[in-house]
């Protein structure tokens, strides 16, 4: 039985995966949410302390495991590059005494990642990879389990492997673009009855991530704490600025529709430019209008990528994978600017992503055959990650009378009157969501019906800025009666409009622009988050919930049942669901 591990291994994201025999997705998760550190930053995706649960849950003793990372070979070319033309000194960094180097200096990172997975094994009884080999070539005995082979694949194949195979479709057009590949920011795939192709791939620095990040620094944000996204949630308050846009568009030209970035002298006299028209009075809210220019850009460069990707792989399908592909207000507008009629989004576009895409591709490499999962697994679940144990609650039931198991429709039933009646609460179902959102199983739910409901979550619980928006999570079926061209939107991954006449109706989900990130929900994908809110329909008359990552702010989405709890206590959440448990103040 041969297994595949995949690892994604940027020096920000790092996460796992697992991929078995059958090429399904055991297992995938990110590993800011074991270690609770956002976005894990220069760490490894696999610590041992991880390794030793996973492997014991998901890999049979006997079984052969192949591991597969998300950076080809021509990352260390690049990195080699870089070091040469004086860019940083990559032995300074391998032999700093951080994990930097773990994730940034390949040659290093895959011997200290194999050497976690051996040392897990060795703790799970596995017997460490060295013992293995010896114990199975001195004494003939088989070994328990064995890494027999590695294997790295280029950074964008990565993204487009799990964007596309874990799309609705047979046949569609990927493309990927995010800060940096190889050898450039964005690429393009095709997927032709299950099989993939690379269509074209860009070439250079430039890149839309980059460009987009320094918007993201130039408004008063932080792109090294990815803080991106604040530059989309803002962008609504503020006016496209004439001026401001025609200095963001120094930065790029479009030749033969394809995009040429321009030259590190012109990036810095933009960005100084940019920094001399900063109004004074922009505060720590971060520059709207800038904000607003910027994510025009923004489209303007995806549209130029998009129109190039319709031109060499023509299809009705559209696949947009990379940290890109975060950009959910670009992804709601795209069917509109361009000639493709479907888009698929996966749920981690982001670098996590690449643990699926780089383990399916190693299972791929040893099953030709292979054109992508079954009908029936596809697209691709998004509740991949950890489960949680019930433990934790009933040890609280011992001293706290209101913590009761009343079974799911009793906690259902439950929690939709406090959510109806105005309260908040914490819901915490089954595995959790792989990628950035929560999806209805590790999430703070409110009703979305008050017009202060914003507010009052950011004060008793998320305590984020006040121009960030609060997504909704609709039933699907409903999901035409409240949007404008309504689309499937499972992953919470593209913004609509919200048809005028509704919007008063729910106010705490409908951003400045008159839009929401919503999740169309099915019974089919969450039973039980469906159920809540056709509960919550029943009594309000609204299939609608107001749904939040379980976290506070500059924590990642929780991990554990005791997580849950100590968040029910330290903030103003008014219920807590876990599984079948309930807790109400
Ligand atoms: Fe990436």
């Amino acid at each position: 039985m041969r297994y595949y591990l995949g690892l994604a291994t940027t020096f920000h994201d790092p996460a796992v995966a697992l991929v078995g025999p059958d090429g399904s997705v055991l297992f995938a998760e990110g590993t800011e949410r074991v270690l609770q550190y956002k976005r894990a930053p220069n760490c490894e995706p696999d610590p041992a302390g991880r390794m030793i649960g996973l492997l014991e849950r998901y890999v049979p003793r006997g079984s052969e495991i192949v591991v597969a990372s998300s950076w080809g070979e021509q990352f260390s070319d690049f990195l080699r590059g870089q070091q040469a033309s004086g860019a940083f000194d990559l032995m300074a960094l391998a032999a700093h005494p951080t994990t930097l180097n773990r994730s940034f200096v390949p040659e290093r990172a895959e011997r200290i990642f194999i050497a976690d997975l051996a040392l897990a094994q060795a703790r799970a009884g596995y017997g460490t990879l060295l013992a293995l080999n010896q114990e199975s070539r001195g004494t003939g005995a088989a070994a328990r389990a064995e890494i027999v082979a590695q294997a790295r694949y280029p950074h964008h194949l990565a993204h487009a492997a799990y964007a596309l195979w874990g799309s609705p479709f047979r046949d569609a057009t990927a493309v990927v673009v995010d800060g940096m590949g190889e050898t450039g920011a964005a690429a393009i795939y095709s997927l032709r009855d299950g099989r993939i192709a690379e269509v074209r791939r860009q070439r250079g620095r430039g890149s839309v991530g980059f460009l987009y990040g320094l918007v993201t620094d130039l408004a008063g944000f932080d792109q090294v704490k990815g803080e991106e996204w604040k530059i989309m949630g803002l962008a609504p308050y503020g006016r496209p600025d004439p001026d401001l846009m025609d200095e963001l568009r120094r930065l790029y030209a479009v030749e033969n529709g394809r995009l040429k970035f321009a030259d590190d002298a012109t990036v810095q006299a933009v960005a100084a430019e940019i920094r001399a028209r900063r109004p004074a009075d922009v505060g720590e809210g971060g520059w709207a209008d800038l904000a607003r220019s910027g994510q025009e850009i923004f489209c303007e460069l995806m549209d130029v990528l998009v129109a190039e990707a319709s031109a060499l792989a023509p299809h009705d399908n559209l696949v947009i994978a990379g940290g890109c592909g975060l950009n959910s207000s670009y992804n709601g507008r795209v069917l509109g600017r361009s000639a493709f009629r479907n888009l698929h989004v996966p749920s981690a576009p982001g670098d996590d992503g690449n643990a699926v895409g780089a383990a399916w591709l190693a299972f791929a490499a040893d099953h030709p055959d292979w054109t992508g999962p079954e009908a029936q697994a596809r697209p691709l679940t998004p509740y991949l990650g950890s489960g949680v144990s019930t433990e934790p609650m009933e040890r609280l039931a011992e001293q706290e009378p209101r913590a009761r198991r009343l079974g799911l429709p009793g906690v259902t039933r439950e929690a939709a009157r406090v959510l109806a009646a105005g309260g908040l609460v914490g819901w915490v179902q089954g595995r959790a969501e792989f990628g950035p959102r929560a999806l209805g199983n590790r999430s703070i739910l409110a009703d979305p019906r008050p017009a202060g409901a914003k507010d009052a979550l950011n004060a008793k619980v998320k305590y984020r800025e006040a121009f960030r928006p609060f997504a909704p999570s609709i039933l699907a079926e409903a999901g035409p009666d409240w949007f404008e061209d309504y689309a499937d939107s499972p992953y919470m991954e593209r913004t609509l409009v919200w048809r005028e006449d509704v919007r008063d109706r729910v106010p705490a989900v409908v951003h400045a622009d008159g839009t929401g990130r919503l999740q169309s929900v099915t019974a089919e994908r969450n039973p039980a988050y469906a159920g809540l809110i056709a509960a919550f329909a029943e009594i309000t008359g609204v299939p609608i919930l107001l749904n939040t990552s379980f976290n506070v702010m500059g924590k990642p989405i929780l991990h554990t049942a005791e997580d849950a709890i100590l968040m029910f206590y330290t903030t103003g959440l008014d219920a807590l669901v876990v599984e079948d448990w309930i807790v109400v103040k």
